[in-house]
Formats: structure tokens, sequence, C-alpha cells
């Protein structure tokens, strides 16, 4: 497989790690020697209920046996999406109300600014310096990382980078903004918390010259820190929120949320504002359901910060200067890039799997299924210091 793998998909990296996967079940994955894997990253976020949830499963092959595709976005009406809005609505403040259903988080984002330049009229987007919001031109053009999107420019005008957490260089947000764009942690930077109030400045900011904030919750959203968005932790609600990865709990997905009166700009001037095929798919929505449902009827979120409580107390060594982020988001720093490769490739050797940050090398990522089990922490915890205590200069 491996052979083929290699000759006809086509590679991201030289070296991708490869695994062959046989099937994955609940923090474990499974390789088709029979090894089996303990998940600390569950799919880069996306797996918050932990691999083939019982109840996403069952809501999943119920939906596939009523019907699976029927029109394009918008038209039909369709219950798993109309209930999936209209849940999702019930947990989000004012004015976050009407949810645009998409297929991909940086569909979400191209969504996001189509929307906050069509309703206020103005083109400039303000992002943050290492902010990711994914690969299509619209949010490669507000990646705040030069050497990964030089190669595709020319992108789309009129962006201007500030640097995250910096009070002064919210003044560069005027009245010419039409929205700032943040992730509400950011995620490839390094798991950097928002800090000194900062996303209410930024809030305040905007509403003084009349721009919008849109607040990037893909990565933190749906559970990962606490709250079932990140936001909320910070006083701050935005005017648009953009959702992915866990949603679906691993089934491709992305989402925009905004008041109605902002979301029915779509609709005129032009109409089909935004168009896609597959967006809000019931199967999909089904799987959105089941998992937001088993989210907010459980103890998974609060129980976030207390699984995070054992990760800081348990990875203490002298080669981790710090643990970063929040809840189960957590990324460790290493003191050098090396380091950080070693314990990435050991311990995938010892069963344990880990991955990178996009733009921090020095990071270590710990973003396991919401569902980990405090013996799994323990248990991965030790391969982590085991490896490290092997390790030789
Ligand atoms: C914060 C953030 N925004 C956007 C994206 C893009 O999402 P997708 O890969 O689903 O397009 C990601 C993916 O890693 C992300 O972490």
């Amino acid at each position: 497989m491996k052979e083929d793998f290699l000759a006809y998909q086509a590679q991201t990296t030289p070296h991708p790690l490869a695994m062959e996967i046989s099937h994955a079940s609940g923090s474990f994955i499974y390789d088709v020697e029979g090894n089996a894997h303990l998940d600390f990253v569950a799919g880069v976020s996306a797996c918050g209920l932990g691999h083939c949830h019982p109840k996403v499963v069952a809501a999943i092959h119920e939906q596939t046996t009523k019907y699976m595709h029927v029109m394009v976005y918008g038209e039909y009406i369709q219950q798993p999406a109309v209930d999936y809005v209209k849940l999702l609505a019930s947990f989000l403040p004012h004015p976050l109300e009407t949810t645009y259903l998409v297929n991909s988080g940086t569909e979400a984002i191209e969504g996001a600014l189509k929307l906050a330049r069509r309703f206020t009229g103005r083109t400039e987007i303000v992002a943050a310096e290492l902010a990711y919001h994914g690969n299509t031109m619209g949010s490669l053009s507000v990646m705040g990382y030069e050497a990964r999107k030089s190669a595709f420019r020319p992108l789309i005008p009129d962006v201007r980078f500030i640097k995250f957490n910096d009070g002064k260089a919210i003044e560069q947000i005027t009245e010419k903004t039409a929205a700032v764009l943040l992730e509400t942690i950011q995620g490839g930077a390094g798991f950097i918390l928002p800090q000194n109030d900062y996303l209410k400045k930024v809030r305040q900011r905007c509403d003084e010259v009349g721009a919008l904030l849109i607040l990037d919750e893909i990565q933190p959203g749906f559970g990962r820190t606490g709250k079932l968005f990140a936001f909320e932790h910070y006083e701050c609600v935005p005017d648009i929120l953009v959702l992915g990865k866990g949603m679906a709990s691993g089934l491709p997905v992305g989402a925009f949320t905004a008041s109605h009166e902002m979301m029915a700009s779509l609709q005129y001037g032009p109409k089909l504002g935004h168009i896609t095929t597959f967006g809000g798919n019931p199967v999909i929505a089904a799987a959105s359901l089941a998992t937001l449902r088993e989210l907010t009827e459980s103890d998974l979120i609060p129980e976030t910060l207390e699984k995070e409580k054992l990760f800081r107390n348990r990875l203490k060594h002298p080669l981790i200067k710090e643990v970063r982020g929040k809840g189960l988001m957590l990324a460790l720093l290493m003191e050098n890039v090396e380091i950080t490769n070693y314990l990435v490739l050991e311990c995938a050797k010892r069963g344990l799997i880990l991955f990178w940050l996009l733009f921090e090398p020095k990071a270590v990522r710990i973003s396991p299924p919401l569902t980990i089990s405090y013996q799994e922490i323990e248990q991965g915890c030790e391969l982590i210091l085991q490896a490290l205590s092997a390790y030789k200069q």
C-alpha cells in the first residue's frame, strides 16, 4: 500500500508519516500490522469525540438509509441541517443566530470574508501575524506567514497584518477596515492565548470604526478549551463566528454564523452570494447534530480542564520548557527543533501519536479526543517521559 500511496496520492511533504491504517476506535488508531497507537492528536483537533463514536456512527447510518444528497445548498428543507443550525443557535449569544454550512474550515473563512466585504462595502481585512486560517486563495491571503504563501502570489489585495496580543497595533484597525479576522487562540503560531483583554480591546476598536470582528474557532471550538467556544472565556462576541474541524467528529465540514440581517445580504446584490453543492449535506449535518448533542449533554467540556491539569502535572521534564494552551489544546515547547522532531518520531515508535504545529518548530501538539480517559492520559504522558529520558544529545 505504501508504494501506491507514494506513487499515486499527491504528497505535501517529502517525508509523510505513512502509517498504514486498519481502523480506529475511541482514543486508538490501529495499523495494518495490528499495533494500537494512542492518539494525542485526534486528526488534528477534528475527532473531539474520539474515533467512531457510537452515537455519531448511528446518526450517520440512520441518515444514509434515508437520503444522502438531494440538492445544492439552501434550496430544500432537510431536517438534519435545520435541526443542527437551530440547536447551534441555542448555544450562541446574540446576534449569532444564522449559520451557513459549508465543506471545510477554509471555505468557511472564504464565506466569512466575502460576507464581511459584502455587508460593510469595505475591502480591507486585518489579520494577525502567524495566523493560520486555511489554504485556499482567500484564506492563504490572510495567513500571517510569508514563507508559506509567497510562491502563490498574487493573493487577494488589501490585507493588513498586526501582531496578535499587541494593544498598540489595534490602532491600525480603521474606518477602511471591513473586518478583523483572528483565531481566538492562535493555533499554528504555538497555541498562543489572548492576553490582557486583547480580544475585548479589538472588539471595542471594531465597534468604534464600524469594522466587523470575525473569530476563527475552527481549532479551539467544540469544547476543546473547556467552553463550547473559546471566545466565551474572553467576554468578546464576534460578528461572524467561523467553525469546522471538531464539528462533525471527523467528517469534512465548516460553518460561519452571523446575525440574520447580516447573513441575508448573501441573498441579493448579487443573489447567490455564496454557493456550494455539498454544504449542509444531510449525512454530515446528522453527524454534527449527534456531536453537538453529545458534547452539550455530557461532562466532556468541563472535564477538559481537569484533563489539562493532569497533563500539566505529569509532563514535567527538564527538556520540556513550557506547556502552553488551554484545555485539551496543549503544546509542549522544547528547547530546540531537534528535540521536537525526536519526540514526535520516537513516540510514534512507542505507540503514541503526537504532531507538529505549523509555524512554531519547537512545539509538539497535544490535542487528544475530549473523550480520552485519565488512564489513557497517564499512559501517554509516561511514554513521553520515557522517550525524553532516552534522548541523547
Ligand atoms: C484555525 C484554523 N482555521 C482554519 C483552518 C482550515 O480548516 P480546513 O483544513 O478544514 O480547511 C484550520 C485547519 O487547521 C485551522 O486550524
